[in-house]
């Protein structure tokens, strides 16, 4: 590490490194070095004053921020539950003595998908439509994805971004880049901490800035979220849906996130994308759909989802953004910005000859249908917490290589 590369950043980000650039021209770009080439556009940098610093967690909400401090005064009856660590990192005494109940339904521990809170919606980890998989992507926007979705494009497939609020606010125009190629953008919090980890103020700060980042930068404010390593808790739920925003979460991990730290090799990932790929023939989505965690976070973990693309598309029925197997043709706040529903998208699909519909057997549309948010807790809760934390230390590691690689430019 560099003494102060951040600072650096910063610098040429306030002052701008090469000219204002567009959206289009920098989606041009196929050099990576290029792509990541700090730059500054006029709308971020006339902003920078109402967000909390970038590259860094936001513990609070800055005293000037009256609207920010206003809307989470208004926030009652958040569930007392105490925080599971401190600044964003889970304590192991928390985890130690956690009951084996699971009073706060912590998908960490458990996996809990149904809060116990009365009032919450239960998390999203599947896709009503069957045989189809739900497509997303955590950790971007990454500088240099334009292979990637340039790979999408041509395809004509979209997916759900799930976006850090630093990095929008670092590569606002790869994030316009999502948004003009029809992506849906979900949030991903600001800085990736471990939220129930995290004050009530932090927690909100963490998604509210991100909310603000994304609506600034791609004009749309996004009502879903993921939390990073998928750590949250009812608290989090809580604060989450006072800030509009459904759980998001998955049941299938490609761990394409472990080999950036060593933890996996690129044999286990194409394993755990293999399984999926089987899971499918073997009739597992025939009621219920999927998703999968996976990530646009190196060049590894994007060129891994462009090399089993066409196997997942030959394996499934159908793949499409988390919206569109929801049938959430307004999935933002502003409703003048609309998605195809399921029928739409998977018809226009079919229509321009690209690979919507698989080897498997159909799905008629007599098939079973509709939310079965099952909780995925059928696993003891200790197994499931030394699994689940192995995740979290190690995707925390991830997210620093990932903000490392971006003040690295
Ligand atoms: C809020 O205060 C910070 C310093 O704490 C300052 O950098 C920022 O410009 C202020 N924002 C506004 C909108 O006054
Ligand atoms: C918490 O536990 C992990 C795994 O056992 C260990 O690596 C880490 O050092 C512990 N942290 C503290 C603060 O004790
Ligand atoms: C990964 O890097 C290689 C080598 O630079 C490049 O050819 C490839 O297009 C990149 N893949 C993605 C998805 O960015
Ligand atoms: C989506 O809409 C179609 C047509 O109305 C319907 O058949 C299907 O069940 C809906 N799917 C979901 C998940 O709502
Ligand atoms: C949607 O409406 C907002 C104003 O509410 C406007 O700024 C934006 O450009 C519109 N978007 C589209 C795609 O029409
Ligand atoms: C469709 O699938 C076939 C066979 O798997 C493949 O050869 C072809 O390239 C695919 N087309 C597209 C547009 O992905
Ligand atoms: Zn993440």
């Amino acid at each position: 590490m560099h003494a102060s590369p951040f600072v650096t950043v910063v610098a040429l980000l306030l002052f701008g490194a090469r000219a204002e650039q567009t959206e289009q021209g920098e989606a041009a770009l196929t050099d990576d070095t290029a792509q990541c080439a700090p730059y500054s556009i006029a709308v971020v940098a006339n902003a920078l004053s109402s967000f909390p610093t970038i590259g860094q967690p936001v513990l609070s909400i800055p005293a000037n921020d009256t609207a920010a401090l206003a809307k989470f005064k208004a926030i009652t009856g958040i569930p007392n539950i105490q925080p599971k660590g401190t600044n964003g990192v889970l304590s192991n005494d928390t985890i130690n003595n956690y009951p084996a109940t699971d009073p706060d339904c912590w998908w960490t521990a458990s996996g809990c998908l149904i809060p116990k809170v009365s009032g919450l919606t239960p998390d999203t980890a599947s896709v009503p439509e069957p045989r189809t998989l739900g497509y997303g992507f955590d950790d971007g926007p990454f500088c240099s994805h334009n292979e990637f979705y340039n790979y999408l494009s041509s395809k004509n497939q979209k997916a759900t971004m799930f976006y850090i609020g630093t990095n929008v606010m670092w590569f606002p125009l790869q994030a316009q880049r999502a948004a003009a190629d029809g992506h849906e953008i979900c949030v991903h919090t600001w800085s990736h901490r471990a939220m129930t980890a995290l004050t009530n103020e932090a927690a909100f700060a963490e998604l509210y800035y991100t909310i603000q980042a994304i609506k600034l930068v791609t004009g749309v404010t996004p009502q879903c979220w993921r939390p990073p390593m998928g750590d949250v808790d009812d608290r989090i739920r809580y604060i989450a849906s006072k800030l509009n925003l459904q759980t998001i979460l998955w049941k299938y991990d490609s761990f394409d996130w472990k080999v950036a730290s060593n933890q996996a090799t690129p044999t286990d990932v194409q394993g755990h994308y293999d399984s999926l790929i089987t899971a499918v023939g073997a009739g597992t989505f025939d009621t219920v759909g999927a998703i999968m965690l996976t990530h646009e976070l190196t060049n590894y973990t994007m060129q891994t989802a462009v090399d089993n693309y066409p196997k997942l598309a030959a394996a499934f029925d159908h793949i499409v953004p988390i919206a569109v197997a929801q049938n959430k043709t307004q999935p933002y706040v502003e409703t003048n910005v609309t998605f195809p529903s399921f029928a739409a998208y998977t018809a226009s699909r079919s229509s321009t000859g690209s690979n919507s519909t698989g080897a498997g057997s159909g799905s008629g549309s007599g098939s079973a249908k509709g939310p079965s948010p099952s909780s995925g807790s059928s696993q003891g809760i200790s197994a499931g917490i030394s699994l689940r934390l192995s995740y979290a230390g190690s995707s925390l590691i991830a997210a620093l290589t990932l903000l490392g690689a971006a003040l690295a430019l």
